[in-house]
């Protein structure tokens, strides 16, 4: 794989054994309904999940906004999408999309509410992908952005300089690995209105974290940059720690909301 397109290709070309990985990693989880707060979703609406991955959080949407709304999952993932479609069978409420290029395959003002998680520190173009969330919303409509910021991450027992040496070496997986701090300005930029930007942090003590760690090792691999004997033997110390009590890990959510 080329290392300057990998942070969009290996997204779009995931190998079976990363989809089982990625579906147990994306499955909705008590406590997602926090993240969404803000986005003040309500019966009836429409709304747009941008980078639905498998589908867990567009299914979660679709029982929140019911039968007389509509939730659209949209992903440059196929074998997601597919999935996706799968698991949504027999719910006339949410369609899932396969889009391979930046354009959505909706109208103008077709949505009430776009919501995406953890997906613009992978797109190519942040600005292009902004204008056409912004196309897809309605006068009234509000967008709703959950991201990661990769210079947040704590990991006990790395420490500082290990954390910046493992996530360094990953960072050719993403495009924006910055992403989190930047909404609440990209939303400004983009002429949003009454943006607001809170931090959502957990702090995982029994290693619910190492498969999303293990999963980077790819990513490292790819970059260059570390070996995979260091890398696993990072990886070992996080396992032992989780062992002995001395693990701790915490990646910060930055959530981003806004009015159009
Ligand atoms: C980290 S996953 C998050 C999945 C889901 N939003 C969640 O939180 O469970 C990132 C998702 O964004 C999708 N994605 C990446 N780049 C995209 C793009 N340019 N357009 C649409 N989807 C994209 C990936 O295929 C993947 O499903």
């Amino acid at each position: 794989m080329d290392p300057r397109t990998f942070y969009t290709d290996h997204w779009q070309h995931i190998d079976d054994e990363r989809v089982a990985r990625y579906e147990r990693m994306f499955q909705w989880r008590e406590g997602g309904a926090a993240l969404l707060a803000d986005a003040d979703l309500q019966p009836g609406q429409n709304v747009l999940d941008f980078g639905s991955g498998p589908g867990f959080m567009a299914l979660a949407l679709a029982d929140m906004v019911g039968e007389g709304g509509h939730v659209h999952g949209v992903d440059i993932n196929a074998r997601f999408v597919a999935d996706a479609k799968e698991r949504a069978v027999g719910r006339a409420n949410v369609t899932f999309h396969h889009v391979k290029g930046q354009l959505l395959p909706l109208p103008d003002g077709a949505v009430d509410r776009v919501v995406s998680k953890n997906v613009l520190e992978y797109v190519p173009d942040v600005d292009a992908t902004l204008a056409e969330l912004r196309r897809a919303l309605k006068p009234a409509g509000r967008i709703h952005l959950i991201d990661s910021d990769w210079g947040f991450v704590l990991l006990e027992p790395w420490g500082k300089a290990g954390v910046e040496r493992f996530f360094g070496a990953a960072g050719v997986a993403f495009k924006e690995p910055h992403i989190g701090r930047k909404l609440g300005g990209l939303l400004r930029r983009h002429g949003f209105r009454n943006v607001a930007v809170r931090v959502v942090a957990n702090a995982d003590q029994d290693g619910h974290a190492l498969p999303m760690l293990r999963n980077m090792r790819e990513y490292i691999r790819i970059g260059g940059l570390m070996t995979a004997t260091e890398a696993d033997e990072m990886l070992a110390t996080a396992e032992d720690a989780v062992r002995t009590g001395e693990y701790l890990f915490a990646l910060p959510q930055f959530v981003a909301t806004a009015d159009i």
